[in-house]
């Protein structure tokens, strides 16, 4: 998978070089391109920001260099390439979107600052042909900018690219995969500061263990996350 990041801070990326992203990164399972969007101004200042038409509090990243990093990194895009645009006025993120993600051939992920960028700069990405744009929330509260949430999306995305996590079940049999959260996890010691591994885990028999993994999984998702539970469940 290719991965274009458009920011103004490069040096946050620096964590992709580290870790599994990192390693898959050697693997070249990712193909990683960090652009520093002050190199497509022209002016002394490398100016990215101006006052908001209308007025109001903050800055509005111009669309001038934008529109350039993005003519660079779009000339030709695979079919199915996908814009992400990290804003607290996107739709939220979620596993699904993330599994929806990895199987796209390219992803680019623009990262604005102060109040965002200039709503042409997106619009104008969405009529490029083969390209898809999608505005995209990690949350309900608000970031600096679009740095920390693209990393976090592609952390997640990235891991769900086919051999980049060593053992595949792992990716099934985890919070969000099916649905509800993750069962509590247990290693050895079984006795740890008195506390003792629930005793069906030390059992072997795995279909009870299988059964009351679920049942933890169940009572978890009740006690945290109602919210995830069909009706039938709650
Ligand atoms: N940029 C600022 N806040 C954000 C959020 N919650 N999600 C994605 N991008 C953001």
């Amino acid at each position: 998978m290719r991965i274009d990041i458009v920011t103004i801070f490069p040096e946050f990326f620096g964590v992709l070089d580290i870790s599994l992203l990192g390693k898959a990164r050697q693997q070249k399972l990712l193909d990683v391109t960090v652009h520093d969007l002050r190199d497509f101004t022209h002016d002394r200042h490398r100016t990215v920001d101006d006052t908001p038409y209308g007025g109001g509090a903050g800055m509005v990243m111009k669309p001038e260099p934008w529109g350039e990093a993005l003519d660079r990194i779009l000339g030709d895009p695979l079919p199915g390439t996908v814009v992400v645009v990290p804003s607290p006025a996107g739709r939220p993120f979620t596993q699904a979107e993330a599994r929806e993600l990895a199987l796209a051939p390219a992803l680019v992920f623009t990262c604005g600052r102060y109040e965002g960028i200039d709503q042409r700069v997106i619009d104008h990405a969405a009529t490029r042909p083969n390209v898809e744009v999608r505005e995209v929330s990690l949350g309900d509260y608000v970031l600096n900018g679009g740095e920390v949430a693209a990393m976090a999306m592609i952390e997640a995305i990235g891991r769900l690219v086919p051999g980049v996590v060593g053992n595949p079940e792992s990716l099934t049999e985890e919070s969000h995969e099916d649905g509800l959260l993750e069962y509590p996890s247990y290693t050895k010691p079984s006795v740890w500061r008195d506390l003792e591994v629930p005793p069906i885990l030390l059992g072997g028999n795995h279909g009870a263990i299988a059964a009351w993994r679920h049942e933890q999984q169940l009572e978890r998702t009740r006690r945290v996350r109602p919210d995830l539970l069909p009706d039938g469940l709650s």
